[in-house]
């Protein structure tokens, strides 16, 4: 390989002990990969922070006892459970121990304590076209597609590596001739422009895209160039990564290296064309819905974490009425949101309403079985994705309207759309 002075110094071992194994680790995978050179990282968003076993735990400590320090500017993900309200989510204290473990072991290494599986609702990205390391499927998507910032889908602890060595090989997604798009989806004339003013299709079009794509880099065109917010653009990558492994997708007209087409294939032609449907909108539903479902024991918003703006949407869409007796209403968001919330008053009125706000966690670390609830509604592509197998819950898709409407009324209503005839 290819190496700097400084990437030389600490494969000798010149800057410490743990940065010398984080950049042996990376140096082998260099060489697993054929990779000549290593690139130089803005910033690691570390994933390894929902509790996963006592091994995990005890190698951050281990990291941190030995003078571990990140090299670079590092957001934690998400945790297990509220490292505050633990107890009212019903986790077991070994849970949020070894969540306080991982915290400290983290903020010792000098990680900014986001704990949050959206840390770019807080201001805390790269921009385009920097070298970054992240091991959270949504956050690696989004970063690659929506802002243009560069990083493979690193599996948890590597991406810790990472932000410890301030390096990652050069390869993959880091690459730009990599980035270019291979195949084009492209929306049947039944996906009428009119269909956009309900949010939950673009999460549908990307459960379907997900499906045909898989873990490739391909485009999408047809989606609708004004009106995507980056709430929006959060669930499509979400739900992307989830029904199909997409690390970088390319949106036509939206994402800035897709202005054009011929932006995003390099100006080359697409290798592959496939047209998705109505029927397909409709089946990605079905893949995400148990259609049995009718009353509801919870329903839950923020996968991934939900921004300041959809927490004052959630509000808003209540009209002042209250969650129904018998649901549970959830809705997860970064502390620093939760901040802002309390300052502006809105975390009172939504506490009023009956919705439980909560930060730091993984909804997917769900208590279901303590806290009786087995059927529940989302507008998360990738929540209703993963729910039924890791967690036995009956998952019930929606929009953020179908969402409150159904909270309301403790069973599910949904709105009359095409795909669902
Ligand atoms: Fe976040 Fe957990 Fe969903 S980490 S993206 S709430 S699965």
């Amino acid at each position: 390989m290819r190496l700097t002075d400084y990437e030389k110094a600490m494969l000798n071992g010149e800057h410490g002990e743990i940065r010398q194994q984080a950049i042996q680790a990376l140096y082998d995978l260099a060489t697993f990969y054929d990779v000549d050179r290593f690139v130089e990282i803005v910033g690691c968003h570390d994933d390894s922070t929902v509790y996963a076993g006592e091994a995990q735990v005890a190698f951050a400590e281990m990291l941190a006892e030995k003078g571990a320090k990140f090299a670079v500017p590092t957001t934690t993900n998400a945790t297990a459970c509220d490292i505050n309200l633990w107890d009212r989510q019903k986790h077991d204290i070994e849970v949020m121990s070894a969540t306080r473990r991982i915290e400290a072991a983290h903020v010792k290494m000098g990680a900014v304590p986001s704990w949050s599986c959206a840390p770019y609702h807080i201001g805390v990205a790269p921009s385009f076209g920097q070298q970054f390391a992240s091991a959270e499927s949504n956050v690696i998507c989004y970063y690659n597609s929506i802002i243009g910032a560069r990083t493979n889908r690193y599996a948890g602890p590597l991406e810790l590596l990472c932000g410890i060595a301030g390096r990652v090989p050069y390869f993959g997604l880091h690459v730009p001739e990599n980035r270019y798009a291979q195949g084009l989806v492209k929306l049947g004339e039944d996906i009428r422009p009119e269909y956009f003013t309900d949010e939950s299709i673009f999460n549908l079009i990307s459960y379907a895209y997900g499906s045909i794509v898989k873990d490739r880099v391909w485009a999408i065109d047809g989606m609708p160039t004004l009106g995507v917010t980056n709430e929006i653009l959060k669930q499509f990558s979400a739900t992307a990564a989830s029904s199909g492994g997409i690390a970088l997708f390319h949106m036509i007209g939206v994402t800035p290296e897709a202005q054009t087409l011929e932006r995003a294939f390099g100006g080359k032609k697409p290798q592959e064309i496939v047209e998705i449907h109505l029927e397909d909108l409709a089946n990605a539903e079905r893949q995400i819905t148990n259609p049995n479902v009718d009353e509801l024991d919870a329903v839950v918003l923020g996968c991934p974490h939900a921004s300041y703006n959809e927490c004052v949407v959630v509000r808003d869409l209540f009209r002042g009425r209250r969650v129904n007796g018998n649901t549970r209403f959830w809705l997860i968001t970064p502390r620093s949101v939760v901040d802002r919330l309390k300052d502006s008053g809105v975390y009172e009125e939504l506490v009023c309403l009956g919705v439980e706000v909560y930060s730091d966690g993984c909804i997917l670390e769900y208590r279901n079985k303590k806290l009786g609830t087995n059927t529940m509604m989302s507008n998360s592509g990738k929540f209703d994705t993963y729910c039924f197998s890791m967690r036995g819950l009956q998952p019930v898709f929606g929009s953020m309207k179908d969402c409150i409407e159904s909270a309301i009324a403790g069973r599910v209503v949904k709105e009359a759309k095409p795909w669902r005839k």
